[in-house]
């Protein structure tokens, strides 16, 4: 690969949510001078890139992704100035800054959805999708996706939630409309985008009802689902052509990540990178993984996988934790042991790590009830019994994913010197906080420390190519990155007991290990153990 990759294939991304980061006002709700304040600790972790979840003015419905007006920022963030001083604060530590942008709907608070629903001949009324019947397709959230409006006695289009209509972008106003807000933001200084739902932003032209199926639940590489396939409603080819105008418009302002939110099978998702080139949306996440199992045969083929469709120049995206999915740690039983092989994966593998706050220092989910959730989501399903979608292992209610940054063990996790804060403080927080992990050489959060320094220091870990090593043992899985000067090797156990492996390599190359040894020409990897070496 060649040594001069664009930076947005390089770096490392920490996502934040924003409303539970830190609140610098007492009023329960993290904002954006909360952020500022923490910026510190973000470059000090080693990240190179922070997306933040919107902050834009919004009803807060679906607490921001639920824009009002995608140029101001909703008074409980903070203001423009705060948003400006934001960016320049992460430009002056080195860092890059990428915002949230929801390109596929807004709210129905919007002005322009206002206007557009008052009658069927006003300035906006081709703004969104209007209909005189609904067809058949569902939301992503299950049930129709269309709705009456009485103004028009017409029914428009949501892909989501009732209160998120979606723009019409065959008109070629919103087009415009919405690739100026992209240049607005890019003007101040943004370095890139994170976009909410890119595939759905297109639908079929002639409405065609989408075809049945078989399928109750859509999957991460797949949105069919509710026993309907979403053929019509998703994935159109105008969507990829989509892509590569987005990142025509971007590159006026020079090289900008963009990172699509795209449920769909990877030779799909690939089209959204650009199908030949990857001259369409610069990432893409990749959903599948964040539903991981933990064992050597599952990284192998995932990874696999990932390399066959997005081998050089195109570059994968690790995600494991979420704003919409439980975190990683539930799926290893909050096993920190597990967890630092998990990053030490993460941050070694071919792809630009990103981590949701709070996964750097193991913080788990908190088991809410759905019918008090302030996450609209639960409610449509207060119909089922609980267990039922934890049998299934589904996020329903994303407040449990949501709660505040656990700072310290003071009061409110050292989040917020409010009474109240808007989602409780998980009640563990006395034993996971950034406090007490910054004391002990060996927690999560100073493993992942020492892994992102690793990764700055040695750039095979951010451009090498990528090898498999064969014959390791059973639940060990290992790799080689590799530049013309450097070589390192990973090695993982997946498995609860030690293994050796016999390998050469010289003593002094060793660099990093979690919970393991290496001598002469073996290594010694205990169990959930990982080492990385100089080959
Ligand atoms: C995906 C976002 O991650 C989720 O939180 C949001 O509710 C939907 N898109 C709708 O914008
Ligand atoms: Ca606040």
């Amino acid at each position: 690969m060649k040594k001069s990759a664009p930076w947005y294939h390089t770096t490392s991304i920490y996502h934040i949510y924003p409303r539970s980061y830190k609140d610098s006002n007492g009023d329960g709700i993290g904002d954006i001078q909360g952020i500022i304040q923490k910026l510190d600790y973000i470059r000090d972790l080693g990240f190179e890139s922070i997306w933040s979840s919107p902050f834009f003015a919004s009803p807060q419905a679906d607490f921001g992704y639920d824009v009002a007006d995608f140029t101001s920022i909703s008074p409980e963030f903070g203001s423009m100035d705060d948003a400006l001083q934001l960016i320049d604060e992460v430009h002056k530590r080195g860092m890059r800054m990428i915002f949230d942008l929801i390109l596929n709907h807004t709210s129905d608070q919007h002005a322009w959805f206002k206007e557009s629903r008052s009658s069927r001949d006003n300035s906006r009324a081709n703004w969104y999708i209007w209909r005189d019947k609904p067809n058949n397709w569902n939301s992503m959230t299950g049930g129709n996706g269309w709705h009456f409006a009485k103004e028009r006695g017409q029914y428009y289009w949501s892909s989501f939630l009732p209160f998120q209509p979606d723009l019409n972008w065959r008109n070629p106003d919103v087009k415009k409309a919405m690739f100026d807000i992209i240049r607005f933001w890019l003007g101040k200084g943004v370095d890139g985008f994170r976009l909410d739902i890119f595939n759905t932003i297109y639908k079929d032209a002639e409405f065609r009802n989408n075809p049945f199926t078989f399928k109750l639940a859509p999957t991460p590489d797949d949105p069919s689902g509710y026993f309907q396939k979403a053929k019509f409603s998703q994935d159109q080819p105008e969507s990829f052509e989509l892509a590569k105008e987005l990142r025509q418009v971007c590159e006026e302002f020079g090289d900008t990540l963009t990172v699509g939110e795209i449920t769909a099978k990877r030779n799909i998702v690939r089209k959204f990178a650009g199908e030949e080139k990857n001259d369409g949306l610069t990432l893409a996440f990749d959903f599948e993984m964040l539903e991981f199992k933990f064992t050597a045969g599952y990284f192998r083929r995932l990874i696999s996988d990932i390399e066959t469709h997005f081998p050089p120049p195109f570059m994968p995206v690790y995600v494991f934790s979420n704003l919409d999915k439980r975190r990683s740690i539930h799926r290893l039983g909050n096993d920190m042991r597990k967890a630092k092989l998990l990053h030490m994966l993460q941050l070694t593998v071919r792809g630009v790590p990103c981590m949701y706050y709070g996964e750097e220092i193991g913080m788990t989910n908190l088991h809410l009830p759905f019918k008090t959730a302030l996450d609209p989501i639960p409610h449509k399903y207060t119909f089922a019994p609980r267990f039922v979608f934890d049998l299934l292992n589904v996020t329903v209610n994303r407040d449990e994913v949501r709660t505040p940054m656990q700072w310290d063990s003071t009061k409110h996790a050292g989040f917020s010197s409010a009474e109240q804060t808007w989602l409780p403080v998980h009640p563990e927080y006395g034993n996971i906080n950034v406090a007490s992990e910054n004391l002990d050489s060996a927690s999560l959060l100073n493993t992942i420390r020492s892994l992102m320094r690793l990764r700055r220091e040695n750039p095979a870990l951010q451009t090498g190519t990528l090898e498999f090593l064969e014959g390791l043992p059973d639940e060990v899985f290992g790799y080689t990155r590799k530049t013309e000067t450097e070589t390192l090797l990973v090695l993982l156990n997946f498995g609860e007991t030690a293994k050796e492996v016999r390998l050469k390599f010289s003593e002094t190359a060793y660099k990093l290990s979690v919970g393991d040894e290496a001598q002469g020409e073996s290594a010694r990897l205990n169990g959930f153990g990982g080492l990385i070496l100089v080959g």
